[in-house]
């Protein structure tokens, strides 16, 4: 072994047998900014006139091979050497160079190791072109090289989904030629050694194998079917499939693209995004607070969310202690949630071993004493004040002192429903979002009391269930619900202005969201939501506009698909617009003199984002959400609002 060179302050190298391993350090995550680029452009240059060194392993320190091109320099004027030169470079270079993927290799990091001339990765090895998901494309040969590798299906497939494959994947699919357990840099070694004096496999001189165009044909819809309107998977998909011309042509396409869409407005949203999701978790008071140890979560209350729940808690590792009011009840609810385990096997997103071991650590049962051993407890019973605080007056005399309790409650006041318990510092909410092992966005409501180790221990349980933790404080219906509140009644009031359910609907879904207000609603039914504005009828304002359409709905029987009908009617399955739907809203206006006009769809949407920053901008003012990104996920990942537009808060610009 040599001594170390030093080629930039973050790419040295150690020469071994006259073989030199170039290691990327440049936390958190290699990725190829500036001074990366001119260290291996150095070492390089190094190894090509060094007569002594026969061949290159290039590998990263740490966890992370290279986690892509350094995203926060994505704006800034071009610091040369450029990612595409280095990889060029290395894929031209007359000694060996072997790619020895110690963990992701993302982006510009699996981009240059396509370029090396062997690929050996350790099976931690995660490896992904996700620039989709950025709002750009590949920018440094990807997607011309990817296909010359694997074909054209396959990379068209993950260029444009934006998809991250395991190791055993990519050895399957032919990225990676090996994957090594152990001695990932000797077996590296050993490779570059073999390959010396042999003529040099360089991807982009590969021929591209052909395609089926009927394979092709269904592989790009899906794809531009999902990316709905984007147009960054819609670019990907037309660069690999033109990517058996000239390397040279495609190159110099793809770049351009690159660069027009990186300084795109869609980009710049997908990067406000990426840096809120990291930004969630840095929650103001909890610097250095350690969160409890947690190993078994019991959960009450094992219906839909419950079971959910229950799901993602195992999935996360955890022991399960599900409570239900009867032995029936629990049975019931545990074979729910078998279920759901089993639907995991069937799709392959659990494996056998994985399911036994994750049945082995569920119980159920109706005994509150039962639960003594958890370190956390999440109710997710009927949302009603009396039937929480009853259960956590039980609780309270059951679990640890030292024990969690989160509630689950979408609308009730969760300091009132600490305030049933002996210790109201151990109390949090975790608010999930139905159906609760899918969704990715978890409230973690700070209580009045909630101490920061309680708030911290939520925070961290959310990240192992692999959910987006969002802190919010107390108010109705937290971040999220009181925002769709707002977009709610901004619909009604457009319904009653002059605009129908379709126009609206037709507005949103041109926007981005996956499907329109009105049609949210029909699906998930109407009744619910007239229950409760009956409930609430007493105490609403009579001075504030009311919007009675919705009931009006209700009262003739429609209520949603489930009925037959309900904002649209549906002959066929398919929805269509209903003239009685219309008459209730026009009759409607009458009974206010409301003179109606017809809406633009530009119009609308600016109303129904309007309604949302200004309620977004209220629980700024008020300290419920901590930081306008915060509220821009919640958007995103619970209620639909396209990631590609950035959230509410972010496209109000
Ligand atoms: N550039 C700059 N910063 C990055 C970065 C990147 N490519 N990737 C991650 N970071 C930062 C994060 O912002 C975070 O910073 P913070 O600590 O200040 O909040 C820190 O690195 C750690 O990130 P994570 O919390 O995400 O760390 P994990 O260990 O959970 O995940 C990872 C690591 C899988 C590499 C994940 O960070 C990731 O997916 N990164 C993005 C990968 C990507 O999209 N690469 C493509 C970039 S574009 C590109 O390469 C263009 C090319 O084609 C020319």
């Amino acid at each position: 072994m040599s001594d170390v060179t030093t080629f930039s302050a973050t790419v040295t190298a150690t020469t071994r047998n006259g073989i030199l391993v170039v290691t990327i350090d440049n936390p958190p995550v290699n990725a190829t900014s500036a001074d990366v680029r001119l260290g291996l452009s150095r070492a390089l240059a190094h190894a090509e006139l060094e007569a002594t060194i026969s061949g290159l392993v290039i590998t990263g320190a740490g966890k992370t091979f290279i986690g892509g091109a350094d995203i926060k320099e994505f704006g800034k004027p071009a610091i040369e050497p450029t990612l595409p030169d280095v990889i060029e470079r290395i894929e031209a270079l007359s000694k060996p160079v072997v790619a020895a993927l110690n963990g992701a290799a993302l982006g510009g990091g699996l981009e240059l190791a396509l370029a090396c001339h062997y690929r050996i990765a350790s099976p931690a090895a995660q490896l992904g072109l996700p620039e989709v998901k950025l709002g750009i494309v590949p920018g440094a040969g990807g997607t011309q090289r990817l296909p010359r590798l694997i074909g054209i299906p396959a990379a068209m497939e993950l260029i444009a989904s934006g998809r991250i494959a395991r190791a055993g994947e990519a050895l399957s699919l032919g990225i990676i030629d090996e994957m090594v357990e152990t001695d990932l840099i000797e077996v590296a070694i050993t490779a570059v050694q073999k390959l010396v004096g042999t003529p040099l496999r360089r991807t982009s001189e590969l021929a591209i194998a052909s395609a089926d165009p009927a394979e092709l044909e269904k592989v790009s819809g899906k794809l531009l079917a999902k990316a709905r309107g984007q147009n960054a998977p819609a670019e990907a998909v037309r660069l690999v499939a033109s990517s058996h011309r000239p390397l040279g042509e495609g190159l110099a396409d793809e770049r351009a693209t690159f660069l027009t869409l990186r300084d795109s407005r869609e980009a710049a949203a997908l990067r406000h995004v990426f840096f809120a999701e990291r930004e969630a978790s840095k929650v103001a008071g909890l610097e250095g607070v350690d969160p409890r140890p947690v190993s078994t979560i019991g959960i009450c209350g094992l219906g839909l969310m419950g079971s959910g729940i229950a799901v993602a808690a195992l999935g996360g590792g955890y022991t399960v202690i599900g409570l239900d009011q009867t032995p029936e009840a629990a049975e019931k609810g545990h074979e729910r949630i078998i279920g759901l385990l089993e639907r995991n096997l069937a799709s392959g997103r659990l494996d056998q071993a994985g399911f036994d071991t994750q049945t082995a650590r569920l119980s159920a049962t109706a005994t509150d004493a039962d639960l003594a051993p958890c370190d956390l407890v999440i109710e997710a019973v009927f949302d009603d004040l009396d039937v929480k605080i009853d259960l956590f007056r039980r609780l309270n005399k059951v679990i640890r002192q030292d024990a969690i309790l989160a509630t689950n409650t979408s609308y009730l006041n969760p300091d009132e429903i600490a305030s049933a318990t002996t210790y109201p510092e151990r109390v949090l909410g975790l608010h999930f979002f139905s159906p609760a092992h899918v969704m990715r966005l978890l409230e973690v409501v700070r209580c009045r009391e909630t101490a920061p180790d309680v708030l911290a221990t939520g925070l961290a349980v959310a990240k192992r269930l692999r959910k987006l933790p969002v802190v919010t404080g107390v108010t109705e219906g937290f971040i999220g619900n009181r925002i769709f509140s707002a977009y709610r009644r901004e619909a009604e009031f457009l319904l009653e202005d002059g605009a129908l359910p379709h126009e609206i609907d037709a507005a949103l879904e041109d926007y981005g969201f996956p499907m329109g207000l009105f049609a949210v609603y029909d699906m998930a039914g109407l009744e619910i939501a007239w229950a409760r504005r009956k409930r609430q009828a007493a105490a609403r304002d009579p001075s504030e506009r009311y919007v009675e359409i919705a009931d009006k709905l209700c009262e003739a029987g429609r209520l949603g698909q489930k009925s037959g009908r309900g904002w649209y009617a549906y002959p066929d399955g398919k929805r269509a617009v209903d003239p009685e739907v219309t008459a209730i809203i026009e009759a409607a206006r009458s009974k206010k003199s409301i003179k109606p006009r017809a809406f633009s769809k530009d119009e609308i949407q600016q109303r129904m984002l309007a309604a949302m920053v200004a309620e977004g901008e209220a629980l700024l003012a008020e300290g419920i959400a901590a930081r306008a990104s915060d509220i821009d996920l919640v958007m995103i990942n619970g209620y639909g609002f396209p990631a590609h537009k950035g959230g509410p808060m972010f496209a109000k610009g």
